[in-house]
């Protein structure tokens, strides 16, 4: 059989993961009710294997509510509200009309108003949160559902309130819950929901960066045919992080460094990479900022680094230093190894490098050279941080 008219499948190397939410989504279809907490670095493909699911919400006739968290939204149960009341969010509006409970939040969401002028009444939020609660409760009721929480990471303070409680209830009857997040920034009032949701028996699922393999598939695709030498140098510095691949080819198409040679697509002129570093500095732009300076500074060090020797760098203490890396691990851009601590992705170290102030990238060099010449590192490596430090 020809393969031309097989469809291309939407998602590299998530064939497990798929498979596995298909299976709850069948369990769910059949009356069961699931939490799913996906978590993962930023750009890891949380979003795109949540929008690969609705091919089997729609093949399962089950409805789809997907609602965002949007911290540009300061309205309280901004999320949540979002997720029981926007009619255009459900896949089939027939079975997602919330009633009279829906019409009073609405009600009440005008009263409350957007939080700007005056703190909200807690006798009105703690009502609308209770129909809040109970408007997700009872939804499956009608048909069973799956609920999308999209960045959780990032859901107002009162949505993850009405989650803690809906979690003491345990998991909501014929419903997929299913809600994404980021492991950073850290936020004790998620921690608890997440701590919460484990105890009701949800499925934590960590997604991983994609397989070497899978990675250069994806950057195959993206450009449309094999990859040549430097451009899948350029892909394996991503450490398999689907945003990543994609905003290398996208970079390298938007400069115009991306050229085809016989089929092979390649991108011999290094003169486009520090726009991609550019671009690959725009996506930390989530960390706080006492944690991408801290890597700022370490990135200097090279792919791997001492702690001691990065804090001794930094002028920071050992303890306070470990503090800040522990959001970087966190976050799934350093990795430990030992006492080191070593960068995932060399293309956002090199991206970290890059964007120093070329006098702070001297001195610290300079300071590079001192550090490790007091710690016994070979004169070679210190010679480098003294040539570098010119
Ligand atoms: N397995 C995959 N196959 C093909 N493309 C993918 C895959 N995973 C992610 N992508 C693409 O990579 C990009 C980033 O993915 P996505 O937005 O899903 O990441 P995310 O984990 O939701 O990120 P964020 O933390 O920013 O919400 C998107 O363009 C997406 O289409
Ligand atoms: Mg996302």
């Amino acid at each position: 059989m020809s393969t031309a008219a097989r469809p291309e499948p939407t998602l590299v190397g998530r064939g497990a993961e798929l498979d596995d939410l298909d299976d709850l989504l069948s369990a769910v279809a059949g009356g069961a009710a699931s939490t799913v907490l996906l978590e993962g670095e930023s750009g890891v493909g949380k979003s795109a294997l949540v929008g690969a699911l609705r091919g089997g919400t729609r093949l399962l006739d089950l409805d789809l509510c997907v609602a965002r968290a949007d911290p540009a939204d300061s309205r309280p149960l901004a999320l949540l509200a979002r997720a029981v009341l926007d009619r255009s969010a459900h896949a089939a509006p027939r079975t997602a009309d919330p009633g009279p409970l829906g019409d009073e939040l609405a009600a009440l969401l005008v009263t409350l108003g957007d939080g700007h002028l005056a703190p909200p009444a807690p006798a009105l939020v703690q009502r609308a949160s209770a129909l809040v609660a109970a408007l997700v409760r009872h939804r499956g009721e009608r048909h069973p559902w799956v609920l999308v929480l999209e960045d959780l990471h990032q859901a107002d303070d009162a949505s993850l309130q009405v989650l803690l409680r809906l979690a003491h209830d345990g998991a909501v009857p014929r419903t997929l819950v299913l809600a994404t997040m980021r492991p950073v920034p850290y936020r004790p009032a998620l921690a608890d929901v997440v701590t919460a949701w484990t105890r009701a028996g949800a499925r934590y699922l960590e997604l991983r960066p994609l397989a070497s393999r899978a990675a250069v598939q994806l950057a195959e695709r993206l450009v449309g045919g094999s990859l040549g030498p430097a451009l899948r140098g350029t892909v394996a510095t991503t450490g398999g992080n689907p945003q990543l691949i994609t905003d290398v080819v996208q970079t390298a198409r938007a400069t115009g460094a991306l050229v085809e040679v016989g089929g092979i697509h390649d991108t011999p002129d290094p003169a486009w990479l520090p726009t991609l570093d550019a671009v690959v500095r725009g996506r930390l732009d989530y960390l706080p900022a006492g944690v991408r300076d801290l890597l700022a500074d370490a990135s200097v060090l090279g792919t791997s680094f001492v702690i001691a020797d990065v804090a001794a760098l930094a002028g920071d203490a050992v303890p306070d230093c470990w503090r800040t890396l522990r959001h970087a691990m966190a976050a799934g851009l350093v990795q430990a190894r030992g006492d080191r601590l070593v960068f995932r992705h060399e293309l956002v170290r090199g991206a970290l490098y890059d964007g120093l102030d070329p006098a702070d990238r001297r001195d610290l060099h300079a300071r590079a050279a001192r550090v490790l010449h007091r710690a016994g590192a070979p004169s070679h490596v210190v010679g480098v941080h003294r040539d570098r430090a010119r």
